[in-house]
């Protein structure tokens, strides 16, 4: 399948890789979820984001049974939320510079391995869910103090920056940053200053909630009108106009869509393939983007 590919952490990667929450679905029916990862391996996949609260550990142990070394895939975690079973949300933050390093290794023992490829300091600044209280209020240089401490002691590759402001993202910039995951989608784009700020950067924008998410409540590309008339024009489907939308808004972006279906995987992995002629990107460009700063759950 040609898909392009862009580079990332020091390495190159296809630019439409997969994002496992979903794989959270399938948790009594691991079978099932083994097979799905395999299947986007299969298909190309050789990017893969995941954290251990997303099914309380059961999506980082079907990345461990699942992968294996000469597959490939670069595996993106996150830290700065916990698992809180039994919450009003599934996570709680851990953003304390001794919960950061907790997290890592709990990363390295549910994936199985010595070196984490990316970690994302998943701060808790902007975009939708949680915000900070008491002495979750970290500041970002003690909390940079301990990634750029584990990335020397060789746990993580490289460091990431997740639901950040401008103003975070350009003071972490000396720390060395691979990547920003924000909430963003053709019908949310409240962060195009970040997304340039990366782009002259030459850090991979990776958005998460590319199709608004399974959340009720947030922008979803697929409730547009727009989107679905080009998709009825092109003869593909809203979600890949959305996902095909966020491959031409520049080189940088890399996609991570959910899912745990095969057939909206095989479809994600295909919109590598569509290219929009200038008045269709005109008409997407021009749909109004609505904030997706809401509370989740
Ligand atoms: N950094 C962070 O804080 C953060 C936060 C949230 C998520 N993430 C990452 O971002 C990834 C993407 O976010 P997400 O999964 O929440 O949301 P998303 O990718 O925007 O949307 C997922 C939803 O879209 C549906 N979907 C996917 N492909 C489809 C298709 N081709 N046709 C129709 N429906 C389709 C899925 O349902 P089906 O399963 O039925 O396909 C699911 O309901 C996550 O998996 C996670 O790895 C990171």
């Amino acid at each position: 399948m040609t898909t392009p590919t862009a580079s990332f952490a020091g390495r190159t990667v296809r630019r439409i890789g997969y994002g496992a929450m979903q794989l959270e679905r399938l948790h009594d029916r691991r079978d099932e979820a083994v097979a799905l990862l395999r299947h986007a391996v299969e298909l190309g996949v050789d990017h893969v984001d995941t954290a251990t609260f997303y099914g309380f550990g059961f999506v980082n142990d079907v990345i461990r049974e699942t992968l294996r070394d000469d597959d490939g895939v670069l595996v993106v975690t996150k830290v700065g939320a916990d698992p809180d079973p039994g919450g009003p949300l599934p996570l709680r933050p851990a953003q304390r510079p001794e919960q950061l390093r907790a997290s890592v290794e709990d990363n390295l023992r549910g994936l199985g391995t010595d070196r984490l490829d990316v970690v994302n300091l998943r701060r808790l600044d902007t975009g939708p869910g949680l915000r900070p209280h008491g002495d979750q209020v970290v500041d970002l240089d003690d909390q940079l103090a301990v990634m750029t401490a584990l990335r020397d002691e060789g746990k993580i590759g490289a460091i990431g920056l997740s639901s950040v402001s401008l103003d975070v993202l350009r003071r972490a910039l000396p720390a060395g940053i691979a990547c920003v995951q924000n909430a963003y989608s053709l019908v949310s784009r409240d962060d195009e200053d970040l997304l340039r700020l990366c782009l002259a950067e030459d850090i991979a924008w990776v958005p998460y909630f590319p199709l608004g998410s399974a959340f009720p409540g947030l922008p979803k590309a697929t409730d547009e009108p727009a989107v679905h008339a080009v998709a009825e024009s092109l003869g593909i489907t809203p979600s890949q106009v959305g996902l095909a939308w966020l491959l031409h808004r520049a080189p940088h972006v890399l996609l991570i869509p959910g899912t745990a279906s095969a057939a909206h995987l095989a479809e994600n992995m295909a919109v590598g393939r569509i290219t929009f002629d200038a008045d269709t990107l005109a008409t997407l460009d021009a749909v109004e983007s609505r904030s997706s700063e809401v509370p989740i759950g």
